[in-house]
């Protein structure tokens, strides 16, 4: 159907065309001496309207009543200029198949605007709909847009492993992988439960990884500086997990992550690399998605064409965290979390920073405290901060987290041992400064917050196809 709407003249140049489309019914409504089926496949926003007249192989499923919202079809026919004022151009039928019949009265997904929260009960219907379909397509885009973008620059993307030992951020907020083990009652040193099995009967759990302790990943990015300390350029695309147990609008436990990282680079160039790819996928969407764009700005975010065009186009904003940290200490506002040089920045500090100080333009946070950053950042000379950076967007907040990352040796082993982590367990990220180090930078971005942030969606359970968050890992 996309191939027909989307065309030059939104179908008119293939009018007389013989052609056959299968898809799910999205109404039929029949009049005296026609019905019209609206059908769609999913390969865009709209429906192709296909008139269904007593002359059509099949005519009879519809006088019988067979053919109701929710069915698949499959219809040959030929294309016509529409008479309606709705569409250019109509299937007129020769055949009509039902594929997959759908009884109307039970079908989960009527006509009448369904809430985004019931919704999710029915992850398994909820593609159907126009909010979810334009989200998958757009999110699709952007997933395209992001390799499109890395691999025109030489950029070389890296499996980064889901199963990993190490805890990348230093947070402790990671799951632990444990081991199936059929009928091991006996030998299992650590059974904590039974698990009922269809293939095995009942099956032991223990708590590691074939008898070591693994993870699964929060972060691909010391991964990622393995290979970019070997090929340069490098990026990481890939689920990542989470065990906070938080249940906000933009937190996951399984999210998936973009990680650039950059060698012979410095935390300039790791700005500059996430503004020229922010940009790049914004662009690209407003171009390639025109249809599902035009109908977030309708129905999702008002104006949120107009604001993507802004952040397309314009320069982003730049500031330290100590002058954001001034800037909030002056705000008129009463936070709930109050500020102190120190503090980590809550959301509502980057929201008040990025919509009521730097009115909706992207805004660039740097060189936070080293306290509250991750092991791996470069220090900077004044000894107190890091040479991070946060890029913060309206409503989503963070979108962004990255840094240049502490290439000296010396240094490393330093704030390991401050940080009171197991130095032996990072030996072959020491390795890595200690055989050609260079220096390096990288960042990464959360994909569903991009998804959100580019289709106005608000909550984060409905960037993703199947969202895991506390307690919701049903579909
Ligand atoms: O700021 P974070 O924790 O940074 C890292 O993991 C670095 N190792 C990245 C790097 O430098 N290669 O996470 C990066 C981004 C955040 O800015 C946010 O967009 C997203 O990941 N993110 C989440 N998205 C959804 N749900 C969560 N629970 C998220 N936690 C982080
Ligand atoms: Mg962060």
């Amino acid at each position: 159907i996309a191939d027909i709407k989307g065309g030059p003249k939104e179908g008119l140049e293939l009018v007389g065309e013989q052609m056959m489309v299968r898809g799910w019914v999205r109404t039929c409504r029949s009049q005296k001496a026609f019905t019209f089926l609206e059908v769609n496949d999913g390969s865009c926003l709209s429906n192709l309207q296909c008139i269904i007249g007593p002359e059509a192989e099949g005519f009879g499923m519809i006088e019988a009543g067979s053919i109701s919202t929710g069915a698949s079809v499959a219809i040959n026919g030929h294309l016509v200029e529409s008479q309606g004022s709705k569409q250019k151009v109509e299937l007129k039928a020769s055949k009509l198949q039902l594929i997959g019949g759908s009884d109307a009265t039970t079908y989960p997904v009527q006509k009448k605007k369904l809430s985004r929260e019931y919704l999710r009960t029915i992850a398994h219907m909820r593609p159907r709909t126009n909010t979810f379909g334009a989200v998958s397509r757009v999110r699709n885009a952007l997933a395209y847009a992001t390799h499109k973008f890395f691999q025109d620059r030489g950029f070389i993307w890296v499996a980064s492993p889901i199963i990993t030992a190490s805890d990348c951020e230093g947070a402790g907020e990671q799951f632990c992988v444990t081991t199936l083990v059929p009928n091991s009652t006996k030998d299992s040193s650590t059974p904590i439960q039974k698990i009922p099995s269809t293939k095995e009967g009942l099956l032991d759990w223990s708590q590691d990884f074939f008898g070591r302790p693994a993870f699964l990943t929060v972060s691909g990015q010391l991964n990622a500086e393995i290979y970019a300390t070997a090929l340069s350029d490098v990026y990481t695309f890939g689920p990542t997990f989470r065990a906070e147990n938080s249940n906000t609008t933009r937190h996951l436990a399984e999210f998936w992550m973009i990680e650039p990282e950059l060698a012979f680079a410095d935390l300039k160039d790791d700005m500059a690399c996430a503004s020229t790819y922010l940009q790049y996928v914004v662009r690209y969407i407003l171009e390639e998605c025109k249809e599902d764009m035009q109908f977030f700005d309708q129905w999702i975010e008002k104006g949120i064409i107009a604001r993507l065009n802004d952040v397309a186009e314009k320069d982003f904003r730049q500031i330290t965290y100590t002058d954001a940290v001034d800037i909030l200490l002056k705000a008129k506002t009463n936070f709930e979390f109050p500020v102190k040089w120190g503090c980590d920045l809550q959301s509502e500090h980057e929201r008040y920073l990025t919509e009521k100080v730097f009115k909706g333009t992207p805004l660039i946070v740097t060189d936070y405290p080293k306290e509250i950053k991750a092991f791996y950042m470069r220090q900077n000379d004044d000894g107190k901060t890091v040479a991070a950076m946060d890029l913060l967007v309206p409503r989503v907040g963070e979108l962004i987290g990255g840094s240049q990352r502490e290439e000296r040796l010396d240094v490393l082993e330093k704030r390991i041992e401050e940080l009171g982590l197991e130095k032996a367990s990072y030996w072959w990220y020491l390795d890595l400064r200690r055989y050609g180090t260079v220096p390096h930078a990288g960042f990464g971005l959360g994909f569903e917050r991009l998804v959100q942030f580019a289709t106005g969606i608000d909550n984060i359970r409905d960037a993703i196809p199947f969202p895991r968050t506390p307690g919701s890992a049903e579909f």
